[in-house]
């Protein structure tokens, strides 16, 4: 089965986070096998494919050819957000980069501080740093969800802005709003941070510390 049509867990839970309806730019698009799938699948009437680099808006852009969509979806060179039009979106999908890139590009957008654009977060690595940067910056995390894919566990946020900041706690930058007491993906995911946390921690016992106090949160002590 081809990506377009069978996208796997992470781009697919990524994927059940956008609204119905919603116009889509997909920030770091690659092959742009989102947009395709949501613009194929009738969830999205139009997309915005947007990277940063020509090799892959290239592949993109065949991916969107060959499905037949390039009257829905266009392909564009940016980057982050600002080559679009803070009116082309409503949803804005930011997948299969770093947390602290990811927590940039929101920054560097003028109009991501508004309440009716709903970004849909999908981090690599140091989710922590970005969910310090959302609260800090007063986004919330309206929703949240863990999914396995090639034997590793991701997290995919669902996230606006409000306007009232809040740090967070050093727990809460792991968790998220993650429930590992009933979720066993949930659980996967944080202990995944606890063992990089283990790992840290032969140099310095504040980690040791904190994996302690996560797994304490995760109810394994
Ligand atoms: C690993 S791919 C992720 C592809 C897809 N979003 C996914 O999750 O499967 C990361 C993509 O982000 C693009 N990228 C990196 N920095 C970017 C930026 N500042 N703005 C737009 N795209 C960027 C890269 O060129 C690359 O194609």
């Amino acid at each position: 089965m081809s990506s377009e049509t069978h996208l796997d867990n992470r781009l697919r839970l990524c994927a059940e986070f956008v609204r119905p309806g919603a116009r889509l730019a997909d920030i770091g698009t690659d092959h742009a096998y989102l947009p395709v799938w949501l613009c194929r699948n009738g969830v999205c009437p139009h997309a915005i494919a947007a990277d940063i680099n020509p090799e892959p808006l290239n592949r993109g852009r065949l991916t969107v050819e060959n499905a037949g969509l390039s009257g829905k979806i266009e392909t564009r060179l940016s980057d982050g957000l600002k080559s679009i039009g803070s009116n082309e979106a409503d949803d804005i999908v930011i997948a299969g980069m770093g947390g602290e890139l990811i927590a940039k590009i929101i920054g560097d957008c003028d109009y991501a501080k508004s309440p009716d654009k709903h970004f849909i977060l999908q981090p690599m690595t140091r989710s922590e740093v970005l969910i310090s940067w959302l609260c800090e910056n007063g986004f919330e995390i309206k929703d949240q969800d863990c999914c396995e894919a090639g034997g590793k566990c991701y997290t995919v946020l669902s996230v606006r802005y409000t306007g009232a900041p809040a740090p967070a706690d050093e727990i809460y930058r792991y968790t998220g709003i993650l429930r590992p007491r009933e979720n066993e993906t949930h659980l996967r995911f944080i202990r995944a941070h606890i063992g990089r946390l283990r790992k840290q921690s032969r140099g310095d016992a504040r980690f040791a510390a904190l994996a302690d106090r996560l797994e304490e949160y995760c109810g394994d002590r």
